[in-house]
């Protein structure tokens, strides 16, 4: 059984116990357009029972969307801000979610799981912009599921650019997260600590969000699975595998690590019981993450972790995963289509992202003496990998790196900076040996 903090809600379809309950929160609620909404979630779940047609999902992840009212007022200081950070497009954030729309209609897939880090920095406003964006997807078929990230609540930085001043503006709480987002996920299946949840795309296929972040009283960027998802998770797994179901898991942060290069605070405290749980039950062998920003799939004794890269960096990507009864399973990591884009802005994000990288060492380079020449030549270099390991398309094994004239340079001085050691450590190193953009899992055993 699920547990009882569950209660109401764990199928979809022909349940109506559900669809009662949406409906009354929605009544008191948020946005208008329920009528459709639920349409379409009784369209989507409620013909497709007993269909075998493989599912399909389309993974977005730390879209990280800022409302353009909090910065099409500045005066070049939000762009500024954006230029000395990791890579985002935030100051695209416009015409990004409209490009993810598009896509989405594109794809048409069965359901959008976004996997948290929803919001540039937890503003209230671009919460609610999103929610409106994703009320659209759901009225034309496309229905939304959501996890919060470790930047969405009780963010402290919440603000708004004006000509030169940053301003801070109203953050969300998790009552505030859970009202907004409220069509597009089903929380307290966990206890009223998480928003995580289990809703049975097909009697076949149980997707189980799980809420890991940290954001009470303040957000940490760490996750950790707290015993109560312990609980949650083990009865999904125990009741789907009563089912004869798969569980595909969801998650912000990492399942299991996927760099040396990652920070402890990139993967999930406790995430290795999590890891067991899924190991054990033999129904489950894929978690869908994101929060590194890199594009990466990481395995661990059977069991997989796909990080999806950041959509707010170039080029933009997101998953596409396809599931069938048996189990078997195709992921396709893809970028933003040119054509959901204003022009030239492919080529723009491109160079934008590398003038991040370069603005960061340029400095160090400068301070070490170092020639011009080789200055630009390593700048050009890191900018290049770094774009390559982002994007999932580096192959670390692949002699171009090492044989760069670049790269000798760069370990000339890799006891001095960490930036060096990143970019002499990773090329001829196993890491990347692995697709990071594809996975095929073949049928599962025991599947139907
Ligand atoms: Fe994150």
């Amino acid at each position: 059984m699920i547990p009882a903090a569950s209660g109401k809600i764990r199928t979809m379809g022909d349940d109506p116990v559900l669809l009662h309950e949406l409906w009354r929160t929605r009544k008191s609620g948020i946005a208008p357009g329920l009528a459709v909404v639920l349409l379409a979630v009784i369209f989507l779940f409620g013909t497709a029972m007993g269909d075998e047609a493989p599912l399909k999902l389309m993974i977005v992840s730390d879209i990280h969307y800022l409302a353009p009212s909090l910065y099409e007022n500045s005066d070049g200081l939000f762009e500024n801000v954006m230029k000395r950070a990791d890579g985002k497009m935030t100051h695209y954030s416009r015409e990004l979610l409209e490009g993810l729309m598009w896509e989405a209609r594109h794809q048409h897939p069965d359901a959008m799981i976004v996997s948290g880090d929803l919001s540039f920095n937890g503003e209230k406003e671009s919460h609610l912009e999103l929610a409106e964006a994703f009320e659209k997807l759901s009225a034309e078929g496309i229905p939304v599921w959501v996890i919060p990230g470790n930047h969405d609540i009780n963010y402290p930085y919440a603000g708004q650019y004006i000509e030169d001043r940053y301003e801070p503006v109203p953050n969300v709480s998790p009552k505030e997260f859970r009202d907004i987002y409220n069509p597009f996920m089903i929380p307290d299946q966990a206890g009223k600590n998480h928003m995580s949840y289990a809703i049975k795309l097909r009697d076949w296929l149980w997707l189980a969000m799980c809420d890991a972040s940290i954001y009470d009283p303040l957000p940490a960027s760490g996750g950790l699975y707290t015993g109560e998802n312990a609980t949650w998770l083990q009865a999904v797994l125990d009741e789907a595998k009563a089912a004869g179901a798969q569980v595909i898991t969801v998650t912000h942060q990492s399942l299991i690590p996927h760099t040396a290069f990652m920070l402890s605070a990139m993967t999930i405290e406790n995430g290795s019981l999590m890891a067991e749980q899924m190991r054990l039950s033999g129904n489950a062998r894929l978690n869908l993450s994101g929060h590194l920003h890199i594009q990466h799939i990481s395995e661990a004794d059977g069991l997989y972790d796909i990080a999806t890269g950041a959509f707010s960096v170039p080029p933009f990507r997101y998953g596409m995963l396809t599931v069938r009864e048996n189990g078997a399973a195709e992921y396709e990591a893809r970028a933003l289509c040119e054509a959901h884009m204003p022009q030239d802005m492919a080529r723009l994000a491109k160079n934008w992202f590398e003038a991040t990288v370069k603005a960061k060492e340029r400095a160090l380079l400068e301070a070490l003496g170092l020639p011009e020449e080789n200055r630009e030549r390593m700048l050009e270099y890191a900018a290049k990998l770094n774009h390559a390991y982002f994007s999932g398309d580096f192959v670390s094994t692949d002699p171009v790196w090492t044989e760069d004239p670049a790269f000798r340079l760069w370990t000339e001085i890799r006891e001095k900076d960490s930036m060096a050691r990143y970019l002499t450590e990773l090329p001829g190193s196993f890491e990347n040996a692995r697709s990071a953009l594809r996975l095929a899992l073949p049928v599962m055993n025991g599947g139907r």
